[in-house]
This record gives structure tokens, sequence and C-alpha cells, in this order.
């Protein structure tokens, strides 16, 4: 028989006391939202809501919004997050106020980020506004325009491994797109040809892999129990492969002293970073300059457009052709509006490439269905008052962008695929506050019009000499995990078009 050790009754006082307050704890919080007058899931102790979204995924906000209305709160961990996906408040809270209180995103445990950590995503208030305004020219469409021929070079390059490397079988997408996003960004970023859609076995490329196998335990316990940051922290964890990430750390130190020695101009965003070096000793007493980036900064920044731009354009890539392989009338219309400017073999160029009214709407509606990122945040730093709604300081707002991408109140026929809804003549009133795939307000993407140039230029490549097509292999619906990563590999076939 069970039998309970034998303690004496203060130690059993000690020990339920103890017990009660752990519980205390864990639950701590959990009034903040009946404070506020919002509604919400019923939070677990410790883990919050958080067993809800693992289980249902992106269905969970889908289902929050039914129940609740359009502000609720959940609970990651013990943190509250207030979620909102009214259109009137958003473009309260991502514009209109985003640089007196929405500035910065939710950042917990940023050591652990490793070099991210000084990247633009994360730093806040004012040395994000410097370095945010050193790096946004760098996708202005004269700087565009330097890097096109480079991209057109990787999209032909790519093409051409279709009829070598995979005639006539299933593609998992994202593998096969990787390699040009990748070459793209480092070509664009430090003039120097990766070439990894040839050589899928280079260091570059091993190593890239390796940093997007994001350990993501830890920041679960984080935010289960928010005092074990310290301790990650003291044992100097993080959250990426350290030894890839020394590896490009010193792959993009190297080039950056190459580019200083070498005057020969390179028209990179490296070499516009380096154009605006300042030293640590020109923020003075916490005073930041209006522009110019520290050499720690570049080479973050550096980092952040090889490792954002690499894995965002290749999932958005790869949603993509999935959305067109399924809507085979769709795909048929773009192509019929791309032999009309691209006829096979043409060259193309960056305004008529722009120009592409279609495919710009096939691109737009795709990530609507599919966003890349379904969910944003910012933090509120000073208390606030939305639509009679106090907002007190510190809150996160999370906002569930699928969410708003889907709603019938915005979109008609929402689970469609209709790419003319976006057309400028006669497509449906897009409401500016309920579409974000690349964010909103000035806090959005920055290597956005970047990103559409890369994907603009392939899709054209592609679809110029191939159709794209479901298989045996494709699944459909997509199902997504925690992360929002689609759980098995997008498959799909190409095939030659008979011109
Ligand atoms: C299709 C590809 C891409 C998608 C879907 C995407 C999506 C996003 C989203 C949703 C955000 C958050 C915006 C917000 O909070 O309002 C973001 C931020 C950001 N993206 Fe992208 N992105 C893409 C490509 C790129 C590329 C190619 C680069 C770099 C060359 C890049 C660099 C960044 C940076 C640095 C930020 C942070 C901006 C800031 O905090 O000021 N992204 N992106």
């Amino acid at each position: 028989m069970f039998s309970l050790p034998f303690f004496s009754a203060t130690t059993w006082t000690l020990i339920i006391l103890a017990l009660t307050l752990l519980l205390l704890y864990g639950i701590w919080p959990y009034n903040f939202f009946k404070k506020m007058g919002v509604g919400g899931p019923r939070p677990l102790p410790f883990v919050g809501t958080m067993p809800y979204s693992f289980a249902r995924g992106l269905d969970f906000p889908l289902e929050c919004n039914k129940k609740y209305g359009d502000v609720w709160g959940q609970f990651e961990g013990r943190s509250p997050v207030l979620m909102v996906a009214d259109p009137e408040m958003l473009k309260v809270i991502l514009v209109k106020e985003c640089y007196s209180t929405f500035t910065n995103r939710r950042t917990f445990a940023k050591e652990i980020f490793g070099p991210l950590q000084d990247g633009l995503t994360v730093v806040v208030d004012d040395r994000w506004k410097r370095i945010r305004s050193t790096i946004s020219p760098s996708f202005t469409s004269g700087r565009l325009r330097q890097v096109f021929p480079i991209v057109e070079r990787y999209a032909d390059r790519l093409v051409k491994t279709l009829d070598t490397e995979h005639p006539d079988q299933s593609v998992d997408v994202k593998k096969f797109v990787g390699p040009y996003s990748l070459d793209v960004m480092a070509s664009a970023s430090f003039s120097i040809d990766t070439d990894t859609t040839v050589n899928q076995d280079a260091p570059l490329t091993v190593h890239l892999r390796n940093l997007l196998k994001i350990k993501f335990w830890p920041l679960f316990v984080i935010m289960v129990l928010p005092f074990t940051s310290y301790l990650f922290r003291l044992i100097g964890f993080s959250i990426m492969n350290r030894a890839s990430v020394d590896y490009f750390y010193n792959f993009i130190k190297r080039f950056k002293h190459d580019h200083k020695e070498d005057k020969s101009g390179h028209s990179d965003f490296l070499q516009l970073m380096i154009e605006s070096e300042i030293q640590e000793s020109d923020i003075k007493d916490g005073v930041e300059p209006s522009k110019g980036l520290t050499d720690p900064e570049i080479l973050s920044q550096a980092f952040i457009f090889l490792f954002g731009g690499y894995d965002t354009t290749s999932t958005t890539l790869s949603y993509i052709l999935y959305n067109l392989a399924l809507n085979p009338d769709a795909q048929q219309t773009l192509q019929q509006e791309i032999d009309v400017h691209f006829p096979k073999d043409s060259p193309v160029s960056y305004e008529a490439l722009m120009n592409l009214e279609y495919l710009d709407n096939v691109i737009s509606e795709s990530m609507r269905l599919l966003p890349t990122a379904p969910l944003i945040d910012r933090v509120c730093k000073k208390n606030i008052k939305i639509n009679g709604l106090n907002i007190p300081e510190g809150t996160v707002v999370g906002v569930p962008l699928n969410n708003l991408h889907r709603d019938p109140r915005f979109w008609s026929s929402p689970e469609r695929f209709k790419p003319e809804r976006f057309s400028k003549d006669n497509g449906e009133d897009i409401n500016p506050y309920a579409y974000m795939p690349f964010g909103l307000g000035p806090r959005n993407c920055v290597g956005m019009r970047f990103a559409l140039m890369v994907m603009k230029m392939v899709l054209v490549r592609l679809l110029q000499d191939h159709n794209v097509e479901t298989c045996k292999d494709t699944v459909v619906p997509l199902e997504f995990n925690m992360i929002f990563q689609p759980k098995k590999p997008i498959k799909l076939m190409f095939s030659r078009r008979e011109l």
C-alpha cells in the first residue's frame, strides 16, 4: 500500500503553503483581462491558453474571434496577450500611434537570440528608428534596379535545374525554391555568387539549414517561467546552432573587411551599411544620432537580411505555387499575361515586371489566404484608451492577421482563391487595415519591395515555359504545426508547357 511519508505537522504546513503559493504564482496574472472587461478562453495554471493554440493551431484564434468578438485575451504561459482583430483599432495601434505608443515588438530573453539581438526586428524605440532609417534606402526602386540583373540570372539558373534534376517527378517546392532565395539574398547583400542552386552541399547552405533549426522549447519554458531567462543567459544558451552562427558571423565579417579594402564600388546592401558606419562613441549618453550603424549592428542586419529574407521568401513562393497548382484557371490567366509581356526567353525589365497586374493580384491573393507570418505583435509602452478600451502600459497586443484575411465582413467568399478581387478596376474595396501580409505601418516589413521583386521574377521565369500541377503527394488542405509551418512538405509537379 502507498503511504505518505512521515513528516511533522510543521513540515506538512510548509509543504502545503509552498504548493499553494506555487499554484497562486501559476494563476496570479489571470484576472488581467477581467479587470479590463475583456473576455477570452479560460487559461490553465502556468501554461495559460498555449495548449489550445498547440492543439488547434490557426483555428484557435478564429474560434476565439467568433466567440468573444474582435478583442479577446489569451495567455502565453502567464503572460497576457490582448488579441485585436478590429481594423479601426489596428489603424490606431499599427499606424497612428506607432511612434508614440506601439513602437516595439515583444522581446523576451533577447540574449538567447544570439546575433539577432541587434537586428531591426528586435531593437526598440530611438535605436530602432535610427537603424530603420539607415537601412530603408537599401530598398528604394533605384537600389532594386541595381540588383535586378542578379535576380534574373539566378531565376534562370533555377528554371534550368527543373528539366535536368526534376523531370516529371514530384518536387518539394520549398526545397526547390530555397536555394534561389538564398543565392539572391547573398548576392544582393554581399555581391557574392554562392550558387547554392547547383551546389546544395555548399557550407553556406548547410550552415543556413542548421540555423533554421531554431530551438523553440526554451521560448516556451520562458513563457511559463519567465525567471528561467536569467538562467539561460547565465549559461550562455542560444536558440540557434552556435557553430553555424559563428560561421555566418565570420563570413559576414570577412565580406565587410573585403568591401572596405576594395574601392571598386559595390552596390550591395552591405556596402550601403558600411558607408553609414558610426562608432559606439557617437551614441553619447544613450542619445541616438538620426542615422548610422555600429560594427555589431551592421553584422546583425546583414544576418537578418540573409536569414529573414531567405525563409520568408521561399515559404511564400511555395504557397503561391501551391495556390496556382490548385487553381489552373488562375494559372492560365497569369500565363497569358506573361506571354503577352514576356514571350518565351525574352528579357524581363524591372518596370514591366513590376507592372504585371495579374501577377501582383495572384501574389496578394495567395498571401491573403496563406500569410507566411499569420500573427504579429506590438507592446504598449504607455497607458492608452482606444475605442473605449483602456490598454495599460506593458500590454502585449497580438494581431491575428490570418483572422482578418478570412473575415467574411471584409472579403467575399473568403475561402476562395480569387486574384481578381485585388484588381484595380473591378476588384473589391479592400479595407487597408484588414490586409497585412507584410505587417502594417512604420514597423512593417522593410524588405517587402525586394521580396516582391524576387518572387515576381522567378514566377515569370517558371511559368513562361512550365505548368505547375498537383500530384498524388500534394496535401490538400494544408495543415500547420504550432509555429505555423506546414506539417508536411508541399509537393507539386512541373511539366513543360506546349507553346
Ligand atoms: C515574402 C517574404 C516576406 C514576408 C512574408 C515578410 C513578412 C514580414 C512581416 C509580417 C513582418 C512584421 C511586420 C510588422 O510587425 O508589422 C516583417 C518584418 C521584417 N522583415 Fe519581412 N517579410 C518578407 C521578406 C523579407 C525580406 C526579403 C527581408 C530582408 C531583406 C525582410 C526583412 C524584415 C525586417 C528587417 C523586418 C523588421 C522590420 C522592423 O522591425 O522595422 N523581410 N516581415
